[in-house]
């Protein structure tokens, strides 16, 4: 499966989202990973449709939507309406999970779960076959800039493992500290895409870090378990 590179825009300037979410992209970001707190279900608060609809007109690849909201089913119609291409939500968020993964591709969108660090990988057992990616959260939810828990590592690889034994085709993501001195375990776990906030973002040149990180991965392909 092909490494694909998110940067997270949760760590950037605001007030120029545009013009840095285009430099991590030319730095080798092939997907925006879009963050979307309510202040519920994680305890901060980021943004809404009308900034997703903002991004999309100014950025060209695909806008992958990390939904970390309460009761998801009520805006997954509105972001896919102005533009997410990508919507995942919690595992832990959805009393239907196989309901609210049907209604995001009932709106056009890919569905991807979404699995906190103290949540098992079983719980996603019987929505494997429906979803597009999953995404395993190597911090807790809520705030960029944490560390990452290694946890997740593992995770990883059962999730690599299930898939094949299942003979299925979702793409494994990792959103969470991940930087240039954990990125190689992680690509070698299992891993196909990778989100990235701070480690980019907070440096003099984010294009330039995103290109070391991609480096890194692509190099560590060739070492998979
Ligand atoms: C955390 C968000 C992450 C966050 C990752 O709840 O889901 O996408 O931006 O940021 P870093 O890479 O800084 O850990
Ligand atoms: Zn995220």
């Amino acid at each position: 499966m092909k490494i694909e590179l998110a940067p997270s825009i949760l760590a950037s300037n605001f007030a120029q989202l545009g013009v840095e979410a285009n430099l991590a992209i030319e730095g080798g970001g092939t997907v925006l990973h879009v963050d979307i707190m309510d202040g519920h279900f994680v305890p901060n608060l980021t943004l809404g449709p009308p900034v997703v609809r903002s991004l999309r007109k100014v950025v060209k690849v695909p806008l992958d939507l990390h939904l970390m909201i309460e009761n998801p089913d009520q805006f997954i119609p509105a972001f896919a309406e102005v533009g997410a291409d990508w919507i995942s939500v919690h595992q832990e968020a959805c009393q239907n999970l196989d309901r609210t993964l049907h209604l995001i591709s009932s709106h056009g969108c890919k569905p991807g779960v979404v699995i906190n660090p103290a949540t098992p990988v079983e719980t996603l057992t019987e929505v494997l076959d429906l979803v597009h990616h999953v995404l395993v959260m190597s911090v807790n939810p809520g705030f960029g800039g944490q560390h990452f828990i290694p946890n997740a590592l593992r995770k990883i690889q059962a999730l690599a493992w299930k898939r094949k034994e299942l003979g299925l085709n979702f793409a494994i993501e990792i959103d969470g500290g991940v930087a240039l001195d954990n990125v190689a375990e992680i690509v070698r776990a299992g891993c196909d895409w990778l989100v990235a906030g701070t480690s980019v973002f907070h440096t003099p040149d984010a294009a330039n870090a995103f290109r070391e990180l991609e480096r890194t991965a692509r190099d560590a392909t060739l070492a998979r378990v």
